[in-house]
């Protein structure tokens, strides 16, 4: 969810408003997907990287954060949707942790639908964590193993899409990402709508997917 602050911007106003209109957007265009067919999905609030900004940014987006969980908690649980917020949110405030291990736990018997949200997620910090759990598991060391262990076990992304004009996955699921497809859109992420959804769902509905195999 790239470019809500150039959004802002342009618009002359703050960096913080840009990511209001921007987190207004992430469950419909969730509902969308899940219209269209999609039965997962995880949208990339803040990296590792993106922790390190001025504190009153991220201050700020940890409370959208929060009242975005609670805004959506009834539907939720009306549409059986699985609710998981992948990352390091330990240093997040008491009171937010609180309202995303209530709607996780809540939801945590869902089985058709599941919404991730990443939140001080890296790949680099998913991969290690996932090493440091199966090396002390005594399983064997294979891809297999190392999958039960990762934040996202083992439901990959089949398309990641990237908004803001950028080609880089910036630490996003790199191990997960092997075989995604990539769709990287020069629209800041509060322009996204319902008919740049649909574009990229008939796009990749006719790509065929082969995984290095030769197509049968
Ligand atoms: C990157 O764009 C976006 C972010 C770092 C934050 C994204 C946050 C939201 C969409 C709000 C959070 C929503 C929920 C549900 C928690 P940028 O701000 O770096 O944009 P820029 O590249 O134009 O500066």
């Amino acid at each position: 969810m790239d470019g809500n602050g150039r959004w802002a911007k342009a618009q002359g106003k703050s960096r913080q408003y840009g990511h209001t209109i921007g987190s207004s957007k992430v469950y419909d265009v969730f509902k969308l997907c899940i219209d269209l067919g999609c039965k997962s999905a995880t949208f990339f609030a803040m990296s590792s990287e993106n922790m390190q900004r001025d504190e009153k940014e991220t201050d700020f987006i940890s409370v959208l954060l929060k009242s975005s969980i609670e805004k959506h908690f009834s539907d939720l649980l009306s549409n059986k949707i699985k609710f998981k917020i992948i990352g390091d949110i330990t240093k997040l405030p008491d009171d937010i942790k609180e309202v995303i291990k209530e709607a996780e736990h809540a939801t945590k018997n869902f089985t058709e639908l599941s919404m991730h949200i990443a939140y001080n997620y890296g790949g680099q910090w998913d991969i290690l964590n996932a090493v440091k759990s199966l090396v002390s598991s005594n399983y064997p060391i294979t891809s297999k193993n190392l999958n039960r262990y990762l934040s996202t076990n083992d439901n990959f992304p089949e398309l990641i899409v990237r908004t803001g004009g950028y080609k880089r996955l910036s630490n996003f699921m790199l191990w997960q990402s092997g075989y995604s497809e990539l769709e990287f859109l020069d629209i800041l992420w509060p322009d996204i709508s319902e008919h740049h959804i649909k574009l990229i769902f008939e796009k990749y509905n006719k790509t065929r997917r082969n995984f290095g195999r030769v197509k049968q």
